[in-house]
């Protein structure tokens, strides 16, 4: 059966992955990417299915009740698919009311527009799928048991407060209202078309700009670093097996510390300098381009406020009930995501924001020339 699904926040990191991936998988699916192209939403990562007339992209805003009404008449949607939010810890702390105004109050219209056009007896083809973050569980000590489905909600930061809030609204608006959705929470994510102000893209691409690579306090914060064409094959097993009114966590099976994280990121592209000479003249400021080692631009600067130590996650109720695990190690995603910044300087140069650059240098004490 040929589906529409429409998917908020397509132009972004994980949208644009899912809907390359949706579009590969699914050929025969119609695609209708809703997104309001914020700083974070970049049109050219969707560009070849634009090209292919794979997908139809409507510039607008979750908080628009009225046209993301008419989007989803307009497309007769089957499955809606909810990344579109304020994603990053950082901006949360400088500006909490856009998180709110976005995370919350935006899923709450979605989630209110499609109790009225659904309503009580959806039939099995609709489908409201939540994509939420682990870090609505707070912070682990480091003999913790990972987050599982059934950890209680514990958010830190702004960001985390407000995807913990949009959560329950999803939940709250299945068990009142009938919404048929399902909901995942995964770790962090890392590949291509990541905006560069999250750790792996910023490092790279500060790497190739000579640039420090700022560490928040010491370094040792742990993540759970997850490939993002492994979170996309989640979701896809998540829509199209999962029974309604299931959460699922979502997790890469690679916790590090940031310190391991970058210092892997620096050998991967002084590795990469060796054997491709051309990028010392392509990034004539990258310390390899002098035979310097990248990790001479580690700086350890001020930690962020509410910094939370640990991530991990269980990711066992996935396996169980779906057969889906984790396929990339995270020596091949670094490298494949490596590889694909250096692929594609174009995009990353286009995408960059000298306020916000300012403003985080500011708020950490970095030293950027
Ligand atoms: P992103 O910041 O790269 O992209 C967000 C997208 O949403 C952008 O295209 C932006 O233009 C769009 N958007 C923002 N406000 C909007 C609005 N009001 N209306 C319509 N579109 C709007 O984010 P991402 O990293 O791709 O994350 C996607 C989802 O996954 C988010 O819900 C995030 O909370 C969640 N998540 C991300 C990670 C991660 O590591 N990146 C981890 C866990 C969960
Ligand atoms: P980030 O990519 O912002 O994701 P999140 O805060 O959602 O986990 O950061 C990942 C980790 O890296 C987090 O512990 C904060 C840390 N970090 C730095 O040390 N320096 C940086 O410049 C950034 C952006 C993050």
């Amino acid at each position: 059966m040929s589906r529409t699904l429409l998917v908020t926040g397509a132009a972004g990191f994980i949208g644009a992955n899912f809907c390359h991936y949706w579009a590969a998988r699914h050929p025969g699916d119609r695609l209708v990417a809703y997104d309001l192209l914020t700083y974070a939403g970049n049109a050219a990562s969707l560009k070849a299915l634009l090209d292919r007339g794979q997908l139809t992209l409507l510039r607008a805003d979750i908080g628009d009740a009225e046209a993301f009404g008419r989007a989803m008449a307009d497309h007769d949607v089957h499955w809606v698919v909810n990344f579109a939010a304020e994603s990053h810890v950082d901006r949360s702390i400088r500006d909490p009311g856009a998180f709110v105004r976005t995370n919350v109050l935006g899923t709450h219209v979605l989630l209110d527009v499609v109790r009225g056009l659904w309503g009580a007896s959806p039939g099995a083809e609709r489908r409201f799928h939540h994509v939420s973050t682990d870090e609505v569980y707070g912070t682990l000590g480091p003999d913790d048991p990972p987050f599982s489905e059934s950890t209680a909600y514990a958010p830190n930061s702004p960001y985390a407060a407000s995807k913990a809030a949009a959560d329950h609204l999803v939940r709250a608006y299945g068990r009142t209202y009938g919404v048929p959705f399902t909901l995942s929470n995964c770790s962090n994510n890392y590949g291509p078309y990541q905006f560069p102000e999250k750790l792996i893209p910023l490092c790279i691409v500060n790497i190739l700009s000579g640039r420090p690579l700022p560490v928040y306090g010491d370094g040792r914060q742990v993540r759970d670093w997850l490939h993002v064409t492994d979170h996309c094959r989640a979701i896809e097993a998540i829509l199209t097996r999962a029974t309604t009114g299931t959460s699922y966590n979502v997790g890469g099976g690679a916790e590090l510390r940031n310190l391991e994280v970058i210092e892997a990121l620096c050998r991967r592209i002084d590795a990469a300098f060796l054997t491709t000479p051309s990028l010392g003249e392509r990034f004539p400021s990258a310390p390899a381009a002098r035979g310097e080692v990248s990790a001479s631009l580690i700086e350890f600067v001020r930690d962020r406020p509410g910094h939370d130590r640990r991530y991990a996650v269980d990711g066992r109720l996935l396996e169980r009930d779906l057969g889906v695990t984790a396929d990339y190690t995270f020596e091949r995603g670094l490298a494949q995501t490596v590889q694909w910044y250096l692929d594609n300087e174009p995009w990353w140069r286009a995408v960059m924001d000298g306020s916000y650059q300012d403003w985080i240098e500011r708020q950490y004490g970095t030293t950027a020339p």
